[in-house]
């Protein structure tokens, strides 16, 4: 089965990411000069990153590469006119160069497995419009290992020159919590990036 495979069996089994990040949530109202403008939610899931940024007044493109995500996003989101989903794969996106805004991964790239999360990585800077902003969450080191799909972890010095090859990073924080009671270490950087001219 492949990785994308494994992504649709998981959202058919059951309702995976229901609730905006609170890191994403923090960043929108921080920047609130923002709103208002065009933002793509790479590997949207079911919606709840991108139905925030549309309750936020963004125009919002969500793209994932599991059909059953997009059809539930589908539904969950049908309230809100400025917001699509397509079925799509982050590393060949279907949008025409410099069209965004604000594109936002929120634990996506991170399950993308090597090579493939570089071309991920170009095809946003792509869509991304000079000086648009990228807000990425992604797998630290750290981590605790996925159990039924992928995961690529990046020790501090790799995500900087891995975001560092397309991008200016404003910051890169790390944001670290357990879960089960303290079985699994949930751990990701957070990095806020910018295209250059
Ligand atoms: C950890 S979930 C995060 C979902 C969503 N961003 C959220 O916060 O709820 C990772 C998502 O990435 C999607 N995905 C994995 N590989 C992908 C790819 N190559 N292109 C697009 N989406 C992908 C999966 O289907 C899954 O919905």
């Amino acid at each position: 089965m492949t990785a994308i495979e494994k992504w649709d069996t998981i959202h058919k089994a059951r309702d995976w990411g229901l609730y905006p990040d609170n890191h994403l949530v923090r960043f929108v109202m921080r920047n609130r000069d923002m709103l208002g403008k065009v933002a793509l939610d790479v590997g949207c899931g079911v919606g709840a990153q991108s139905i925030f940024l549309a309750q936020q007044g963004f125009d919002v493109v969500g793209i994932d590469a599991s059909p059953t995500a997009i059809g539930k996003a589908r539904m969950w989101g049908s309230s809100f006119a400025s917001l699509t989903y397509e079925v799509g794969n982050a590393t060949n996106i279907i949008e025409d160069d410099n069209t965004f805004d604000f594109v936002t991964d929120v634990c996506c790239l991170q399950h993308i497995p090597a090579p493939d999360h570089i071309k991920a990585l170009e095809e946003i800077a792509r869509v991304l419009k000079p000086f648009g902003v990228f807000f990425s969450i992604t797998a630290k080191w750290d981590h605790a290992p996925s159990d039924d799909t992928p995961l690529r972890t990046l020790r501090q010095g790799d995500a900087r020159a891995l975001y560092g090859r397309f991008f200016r990073i404003q910051y890169l924080d790390e944001a670290s919590f357990t879960d089960g009671g303290g079985r699994r270490t949930i751990s990701h950087w957070i990095i806020c990036c910018v295209k250059g001219e």
